[in-house]
């Protein structure tokens, strides 16, 4: 492979100084010819130079980077939420450096601690299996200014806290209002807190018509695999096939039902109603429409970034909360039982 081209190559290649050429790229070089500008831009081309940001910033600590750690970066819930804070981190001059965990402890612990390696400026995790403990050895001791969200749950220090419980009710009430009364929730056997909250808010509102609803939750990952499998496992029981309604804890696991009933000539919303949650953009592309539980995803991922920018300008500020709420978007997937 061929060796990345230097400062030292470039200086060479256009006959000046590693300080002028590093004036030059720098847009410090007014005191230099044109000539001798234009000469170290040749150069600069010709050996595709990209300059060395680690060395740089040792110098004149300039480069800040934050890192973010997301469970499932093909989940374009967490797409968007990093959208979000690359906005903001453009905004504010900061480089994201993105890392997926496919839900991994493994794979979390090893960013964690490379991203600490590297003198990263602040980290942001989304992802549920980073423990009190690693944060606290990690990153607390190592001074790192840090932010938690989404699922993971660890109470102290900035986050920012979605309504999920809110979102839970809001779906139960929308179900119950359209007259079903047999529902099956679909989720993760161990949930993250959040999603955990979806099925408690879920439940305190079923609970207000006091005995007269069933209840079946099934365990399933935040995934469309996750949702598909589930969808044979109501197919194959007698007793979940007479429910009506299903709760998807998230839109991924909604795609999934929705595979494994159209296969069976299952239809949505006359056979089953089904909510969503999320609210991610292919919910408008599917037919029916999917009724869903829209979360402020890109706006997570701005006051996210927003935070932690601000923690690391200023680490002695009192600890920073944001809460945003949720919204049930009614489409096209949910019917009243009085239709039929
Ligand atoms: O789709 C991923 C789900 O898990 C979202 O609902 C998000 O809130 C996360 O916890």
């Amino acid at each position: 492979m061929k060796k990345k081209a230097t400062i030292k190559d470039l200086a060479k290649m256009s006959g000046v100084s590693i300080t002028a050429v590093s004036q030059i790229l720098n847009g410090k070089g007014q005191r230099f010819s044109s000539k001798t500008r234009q000469n170290v831009i040749l150069a600069k081309n010709k050996l595709n130079y990209i300059p060395n940001y680690n060395a740089r910033s040792l110098v004149k600590k300039d480069l800040k980077t934050i890192g973010i750690i997301v469970p499932d970066i093909g989940n374009s819930f967490f797409s968007t939420l990093i959208k979000g804070i690359q906005e903001i981190s453009k905004e504010e001059n900061f480089l994201p450096l993105i890392f997926n965990s496919s839900h991994q402890s493994k794979f979390e612990n090893y960013y964690l601690n490379k991203l600490v390696e590297r003198n990263i400026n602040g980290i942001i995790i989304a992802s549920p299996l980073i423990t009190a403990k690693a944060i606290h050895d990690i990153l607390e001791k190592n001074n790192i200014p840090y932010l938690v969200l989404d699922q993971n749950s660890f109470v102290h220090g900035d986050r920012i806290y979605v309504d999920d419980f809110q979102g839970g009710k809001l779906v139960a009430k929308h179900l119950i209002e359209l007259g079903h009364r047999d529902f099956i929730v679909v989720m993760p056997k161990k949930s993250p807190n959040n999603v955990d909250s979806r099925l408690q808010g879920f439940k305190n509102e079923l609970n207000k018509l006091r005995d007269s609803f069933k209840l079946n939750v099934i365990y399933s990952s935040l995934t469309k695999d996750g949702g598909y499998l589930a969808s044979k496992k109501i197919l194959n029981s007698k007793k979940l096939i007479q429910s009506t309604a299903i709760f998807a804890i998230d839109d991924e696991i909604a795609l999934g039902l929705y595979r494994g009933f159209i296969e069976n000539n299952i239809k949505i919303p006359e056979d089953f109603s089904i909510v969503g949650y999320d609210d991610i953009e292919i919910d408008n592309y599917i037919f029916p429409k999917l009724t869903s539980v829209k979360q402020p995803t890109k706006e997570i991922g701005i006051q996210a970034a927003k935070l932690l920018i601000k923690r690391i300008n200023n680490p002695k500020k009192n600890e920073q909360f944001i809460k945003l709420s949720v919204k049930l978007i009614i489409r096209n997937s949910t019917k009243s039982l009085a239709h039929y």
